[in-house]
């Protein structure tokens, strides 16, 4: 008992010295349109945070989002109140920065890091800057090991490696986050980090409750918002789940961080940056909810100097991997693999269902063997025959012997979708994926 009072004490006090010691400059509200204020004297970076003191006595918590001449353009994290011209802006100096550490480990967090799942404070006494570390792009190491996720098809014709970048792209309830939750379950790694960004608040504990269940359970760390939130908040939180990762990448650990999903980051940058008078772009986007993307998804991946990763998944909203949406075309364009989800196979009641034509890795050919490689070839050449062919097939215009490479893809079509096709609370290793690709792919592995 006196261990763990000795315990809290020292956070405590270990978090007062973290608190930065320079002037405090306060600011002054003169202007507030539609969501957005200026603040005068208020010379601190884009990100920071301040609290506004309302008539009422009331405080509202608001970050800097840009600049106007020397004003800062500030947005409220939560609705306002009744905020009066010259309101006092008080800097908050713990804005910029996240608690990490493994007091994180198992719980479950919001977007200003304060806990959601009722089981007392956060122990931790360590900080990450929020924005991330800036480290030289040389330390980045290349993708050289393949990482086991327990999936069968992405094991054995995606394969994956630690320190990849992967987004998932899929249309409205074909299945992502029941994937989400297989992976996270399955992947040989320490340490799981998860961003659930904009989803229902119903889906949240839902997630929690029956995805989150397993032994990773104490080992992982969920940061969630829901939609209704600011999009200050559902930036904040996308930001704080990678410097989670962040830091437990920096002990040398392999880190798992998911985050679903970009689109929902997208948007509230989207928000941001219409309500701030950006001009939009394509689809509505304004210039900086794209630039966001690539900014975010650079920070996983590997680091030299600690020998720790961080192998990330992006899901993206999009049916079929639609190609013009600008945020499935942007993660693409970043990314070292997609995996499509395809509506069609989740109608036949083929889960997961990755097309396996349209999805790639960029990193497989460069870290599995040949033979893996020869198997994965002629899986994908007998899945695109099929899939090339599949009107004049499903028309009856195809005469069987017309084309020996067409008769033999639909002479193994079912075969193909069985090695596909897992029971969600099933995992297979890399090792029976990999057997089951070279020894004709219809003879599953060893289930669970
Ligand atoms: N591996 C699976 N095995 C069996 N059924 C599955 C599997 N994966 C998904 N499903 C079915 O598909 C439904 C939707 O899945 P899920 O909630 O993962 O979709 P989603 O893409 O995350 O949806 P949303 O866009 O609403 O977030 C599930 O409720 C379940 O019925
Ligand atoms: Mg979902």
């Amino acid at each position: 008992m006196i261990a763990a009072q000795e315990k809290a004490l020292t956070h405590l006090v270990n978090r007062i010295g973290n608190l930065n010691a320079g002037p405090r400059r306060i600011g002054r509200l003169v202007a507030h349109d539609a969501g957005m204020m200026e603040v005068t004297g208020f010379d601190y970076p884009i990100g920071f945070g301040g609290t506004i003191r309302t008539a009422d006595g009331k405080a509202i918590k608001a970050e800097i989002a840009g600049f106007r001449g020397s004003r800062a353009l500030m947005i409220p994290l939560e609705s306002d109140g009744s905020v009066r011209n010259g309101a006092r802006v008080e800097p908050d100096m713990q804005s910029s920065m996240a608690q990490v550490g493994d007091g994180l480990l198992g719980r479950v967090i919001g977007p200003m890091g304060e806990p959601l799942d009722g089981a007392g404070p956060i122990m931790s006494d360590r900080d990450w800057p929020l924005a991330g570390k800036r480290s030289n792009v040389l330390n980045r190491g290349r993708v050289t090991t393949p990482i086991d996720l327990g999936v069968r098809a992405i094991n054995g014709l995606l394969t994956a490696g630690y320190g990849q970048r992967i987004a998932i792209a899929a249309g409205s309830g074909v299945g992502k986050s029941v994937l989400i939750g297989q992976i996270i379950a399955n992947a040989d790694v320490d340490v799981a980090v998860v961003g659930l960004i904009g989803e229902r608040g119903r889906e949240v504990s839902d997630f929690v409750e029956t995805k989150l269940d397993g032994p990773m359970r104490g080992r992982t760390v969920t940061v969630a918002v829901p939609a209704d939130y600011s999009p200050v908040l559902r930036l904040r939180a996308a930001a704080r789940a990678t410097a989670i990762a962040e830091h437990f990448r920096s002990e040398g650990k392999r880190v798992l961080l998911i985050i679903d999903s970009l689109t929902r980051i997208a948007h509230a940058q989207r928000e941001i940056g219409l309500s701030m008078g950006e001009p939009p772009t394509m689809k509505g986007y304004p210039p900086s909810a794209l630039a966001l993307i690539p900014r975010l998804i650079e920070r996983a991946g590997n680091d030299k100097a600690s020998g720790g990763s961080i192998t990330a998944l992006y899901t993206v909203l999009a049916d079929g991997g639609d190609m013009e949406d600008p945020v499935v075309d942007t993660a693409r364009a970043i990314v070292d693999g997609h995996i499509i989800l395809s509506r069609l196979l989740s109608e036949q009641g083929i889960f997961p269902a990755i097309d396996v034509g349209k999805s790639l890795s960029r990193v497989a050919a460069d870290i599995i063997d040949d033979e893996h490689r020869t198997a994965q070839t002629n899986f994908r050449r007998l899945w695109s025959a099929y899939e090339e062919n599949r009107d004049l097939l499903l028309m009856g215009a195809y005469r069987q012997g017309s084309d020996p490479a067409i008769d033999e893809a639909v002479a193994r079509h079912d075969d193909l979708l069985e090695y596909v096709r897992q029971g969600s609370r099933d995992a297979v290793s890399m090792e029976d994926s990999v057997t089951a690709l070279q020894h004709g792919f219809g003879q599953r592995g060893n289930e669970a």
